[in-house]
C-alpha cells in the first residue's frame, strides 16, 4: 500500500518500544524512553492518564500502586481508594486522586520485580514524566539526531475520565498542536482501545490514529456504555475495516487476531486481518511481542538477529519493543 503520510515511510519492520524500554528500565519512565532510542527503536510507546488538575502522565493505568512507591507514603495513604474502571473494581491509588504536584513527590519502581529483577537497581530513580515533558525530551532528542523521535500514545479510559470532567483529547490535542505534531505527516501515532477517543481526536488534529483490538469478543468500553453492540470480532471484519479506515489509519490487534497459537503455544496459519486491513490502507502495528510470551519464531529471530535464547532475568519486551513485520 502506498501514499499519505510520512509514517508511511518509517522503517519494517517498524520497532516500537512498548512502555519505553520496559524489558530494561522501568516502564514509562524518560530512563526507558531514552534507552530504548538509544538501542534503536523507530517509535517510543506512551500510555496516557489524567491528574485531578487535568495534566496527562504517562502511566500504563491510572493505579499508581505497583508503579510507584505510593503505598509507602504515610502522606498518602488516606487517598487509597476502590474503583470500578471499565467494569473492573480496583483498589489503589489513583493519578485522578493526585494533583501533577502531588504526583511529581512520588518515584517510579519496576511493576514486576519477579520477571525483572535488574530494573529494580532503578526503582527511585525517575518521577512519572508528563506527555509535556516527553514531547520536549522528543524534541531535543529529535534536535540533537538530526531527525525526529517518533511517538505513538495512547488514551487510556478515556470514557472512565469523561465522565470524572477529565476529558483526556482536549489536553492531549492542544499538547500536540503547541509542539507541531497535529498534522497527518507529524511523528506521532495516537492509539486507544476505544475508537470514540481515536473519532475524537479526528475532529481536533489530523495526526495518524490507529484502533486498538483486543480478543475476539472483547467489546470496546465506550461501545459498551453506549449500547452498541458491536464487539471487536464485527470490527475485523471487512465492513468494520472500512468504518475504522473512516477515521483512522492504523489498526492495532492483539496477536492472537494475527496469528493465532493453539493449545500447545504453537503458532497456527495467520488469519486474513492484515491481507484486509493492507486492502482498505490501514497499517498494522500487531502487539505485544515479547520474549516472555515466546511469539517470536526461530526464523524470525535468526532474520532480525535477535537472540535465540532468553537469560532469566531479562525476559521484558524484545528490545523492550515489538515489531511490526506484517
Ligand atoms: O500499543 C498497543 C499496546 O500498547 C496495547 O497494550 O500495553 O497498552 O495494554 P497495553
Ligand atoms: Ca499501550
Amino acid at each position: 500500500h502506498g501514499g499519505g503520510g510520512s509514517y508511511r515511510s518509517l522503517p519494517r519492520p517498524t520497532v516500537i518500544a512498548h512502555r519505553g524500554a520496559s524489558g530494561y528500565r522501568p516502564e514509562h519512565t524518560i530512563g526507558a524512553y531514552q534507552l530504548a532510542l538509544d538501542m534503536g527503536a523507530d517509535v517510543i510507546e506512551q500510555d496516557l492518564v489524567p491528574t485531578r488538575d487535568g495534566h496527562l502522565v504517562c502511566r500504563h493505568e491510572n493505579d499508581i500502586s505497583g508503579t510507584t512507591d505510593v503505598a509507602d507514603r504515610p502522606e498518602y495513604a488516606a487517598r487509597r481508594a476502590t474503583k470500578r474502571v471499565d467494569g473492573t473494581t480496583l483498589t489503589g491509588w489513583f493519578t485522578e486522586d493526585f494533583t501533577l504536584a502531588e504526583l511529581k513527590t512520588l518515584r517510579t519502581r519496576e511493576r514486576i520485580p519477579r520477571n525483572r529483577p535488574k530494573n529494580t537497581l532503578y526503582d527511585g530513580r525517575w518521577a512519572v514524566p508528563t506527555f509535556e515533558e516527553v514531547l520536549r525530551w522528543a524534541e531535543g532528542e529529535g534536535r540533537r539526531r538530526g531527525r525526529p523521535v517518533w511517538l505513538h500514545a495512547e488514551t487510556k479510559h478515556p470514557t472512565y475520565f469523561r465522565g470524572l470532567g477529565l476529558g483526556l483529547e482536549e489536553p492531549l490535542a492542544r499538547l500536540l498542536r503547541r509542539y507541531g505534531r497535529h498534522r497527518a505527516d507529524s511523528p506521532v501515532f495516537l492509539q486507544s482501545f476505544e475508537p470514540g477517543s481515536m473519532r475524537r481526536m479526528a475532529r481536533l488534529v489530523s495526526s495518524p490514529r490507529v484502533v486498538l483490538l483486543s480478543a475476539p469478543g472483547d467489546r470496546p468500553w465506550d461501545f459498551v456504555e453506549a449500547g452498541d453492540p458491536r464487539t471487536v470480532a464485527d470490527l475485523i471484519t471487512p465492513e468494520g475495516l472500512r468504518w475504522i479506515a473512516s477515521f483512522a489509519q492504523g489498526i492495532g490487534p492483539s496477536l492472537d487476531l494475527v496469528v493465532p497459537r493453539d493449545a500447545s503455544g504453537a503458532l497456527g496459519r495467520p488469519t486474513a486481518l492484515v491481507r484486509d486491513a493492507h486492502r482498505r490502507g490501514l497499517i498494522v502495528h500487531p502487539y505485544t511481542l515479547r520474549n516472555e510470551n515466546s511469539f517470536l519464531p526461530a526464523d524470525f529471530r535468526r532474520d532480525h538477529g535477535l537472540p535465540p535464547a532468553v537469560a532469566a532475568n531479562e525476559y521484558g519486551d524484545v528490545f523492550g519493543a515489538y515489531r511490526r513485520y506484517f
